[in-house]
């Protein structure tokens, strides 16, 4: 660790809580115990594999960013989570259907079914494609949250940990937006007592996760810790939120693709996009209520990138559209299709086509993994509330108010990797790279 950093290291062990246990949290899981095991590598995994480079080209300093940062390695990890399907993390791993049975699920049967979910805080209103047993029952959603401190309390104790990280894996709820219960931690907690509505399960997660010192990552699109409410209580608590919706498949190219052609000054008339899904996220997306919060997270992203009230003769009447299409034979193994009308020099129309045959909770997994330890890092080193620099991850980033959210993959990175060099005291890089020139 760099000597001239307050960062304390990241002794002892890490517990990491799942609230959901399917597809992304079973391939997390079960890939950071193949690695362990000397069985796999972390490949997609920024903290594992990723380097840094520090100061000047001529210095030739590039070392991993975990040899950079003292984040927690992934010895130090120890899983849990919440699911209203009883299922331990073996059958649920099998049930997925992401990781081949032979090779990745049977030998690791001993440590997957060791997982097995704690009583979840469900409510079909906020899933409707979804029911299970497993089920806490309470009186209030404050007495629900209550229960949720307890397991922390429970889990951390149990299993000796001497921090823990919350990142939801769970379901897609339906489409919320901000109202008054949301406006302060008092109205918040005040509509837990009366059961209102307003108060989704996911804000239950992370309203417990907070007040137990634990910071919280929103994989999903759910509205969840974007409310002023939970913002206040992290603040409150000195504890780092993130989110929302993890990049995985198709929105990952747009962000790849979009700052290419913004960068070359080519027009866009159109962007059509479609997906086939067929593992449970594709079911619970079935529903339109889900289904509109991810296409809401889903569209933002070219918008963002392209600018065009500063671009208004390149992406002035760009049309954006956005399809998942549950499909059963597929599995997790999603088909992304997208088609992009371009036009270049002199108004020539062109067209781009993009089919990706991506695995999701192949893509997914990894950044499960690098927000549960960057989020322990941000911790330790006291930023609380929004964590931006973690853009990086999340279809929607979350921003302050008044902010709009970068896009941009490559803006994204270049922040995050400053980020990492401004908390050890290195200096940024500009890429400037004039010096190199000057007598
Ligand atoms: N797979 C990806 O690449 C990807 C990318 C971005 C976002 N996401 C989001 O991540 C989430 C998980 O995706 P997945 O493919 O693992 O889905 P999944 O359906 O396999 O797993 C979700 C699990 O959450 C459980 N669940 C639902 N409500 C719950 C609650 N209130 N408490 C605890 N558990 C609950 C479900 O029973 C299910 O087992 C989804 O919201 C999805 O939209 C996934």
């Amino acid at each position: 660790m760099s000597s001239h950093s307050g960062v304390t290291p990241a002794a002892g062990r890490l517990g990491v809580l799942l609230p959901g246990m399917g597809a992304v949290a079973t391939t997390f899981m079960a890939g950071v115990e193949a690695v362990r095991r000397g069985m796999s590598r972390p490949i997609g995994s920024v903290t594992q594999l990723g380097h840094i480079r520090l100061g000047k080209r001529t210095e030739n300093r590039n070392p991993f960013i975990h040899e950079f940062v003292p984040l927690a390695s992934l010895d130090q990890l120890v899983f849990g989570g919440w699911d209203p399907i009883p299922d331990n993390a073996y059958e649920s791993a099998v049930n997925a259907g992401v990781l081949q049975r032979h090779e990745h699920i049977e030998p690791l049967a001993d440590f997957l079914k060791a997982i097995r979910p704690m009583p979840a805080v469900f409510d079909k209103h906020y899933v409707k494609k979804l029911d299970g047993p497993n089920v806490k029952q309470g009186a209030t959603k404050r007495e629900l949250g209550e229960q949720l401190r307890e397991d922390i309390r429970r889990f951390k104790q149990e299993h000796g940990c001497d921090r823990l990280v919350m990142v939801w894996c769970a379901s897609t709820e339906i489409f919320m937006k901000p109202g008054d219960a949301h406006a302060t931690l008092e109205k918040f907690e005040a509509a837990m007592d009366r059961n209102d509505d307003a108060i989704a399960p996911s804000m239950i997660y992370a309203w417990a996760a907070l007040q137990e010192g634990v910071p919280f990552a929103n994989g999903a699109p759910n509205l969840t810790v974007d409310i002023p409410a939970i913002q206040q209580l992290a603040k409150r608590q000195g504890l780092p939120i993130a989110g929302k919706d993890f990049k995985s498949g198709q929105t990952l190219m747009k962000t790849i693709l979009a700052p290419g052609l913004k960068a070359r000054m080519l027009g866009l008339n159109g962007w059509f996009s479609t997906n086939i899904l067929g593992n449970r996220d594709g079911a619970v997306l079935d529903d339109p209520e889900s289904f509109k919060t991810k296409e809401e997270s889903k569209l933002g992203v070219i918008e963002h990138i392209l600018q065009p009230a500063i671009h208004p003769e390149l992406y002035g009447n760009v049309y954006h559209k956005v399809r998942i299409e549950y499909y059963p034979p597929r599995g997790d193994n999603k088909e992304g299709w997208d088609n992009l009308d371009i036009f270049g020099w002199l108004g020539y129309p062109m067209q781009i086509k993009v089919d990706f045959l991506c695995r999701d909770s192949i893509l997914a997994a990894p950044i499960a993994l690098d927000l549960a330890l960057f989020m322990d890092l941000a911790r330790r080193v006291g930023m609380s509330g929004i964590q931006e620099w973690l853009s990086f991850y999340f279809k929607s980033p979350m921003t302050a108010p008044g902010l709009y959210p970068e896009h941009d993959l490559f803006i994204q990175q270049m922040k995050l990797k400053n980020t990492l060099r401004h908390l050890m005291g290195e200096e940024q890089i500009t890429h400037l790279g004039l010096d190199y020139y000057q007598e």
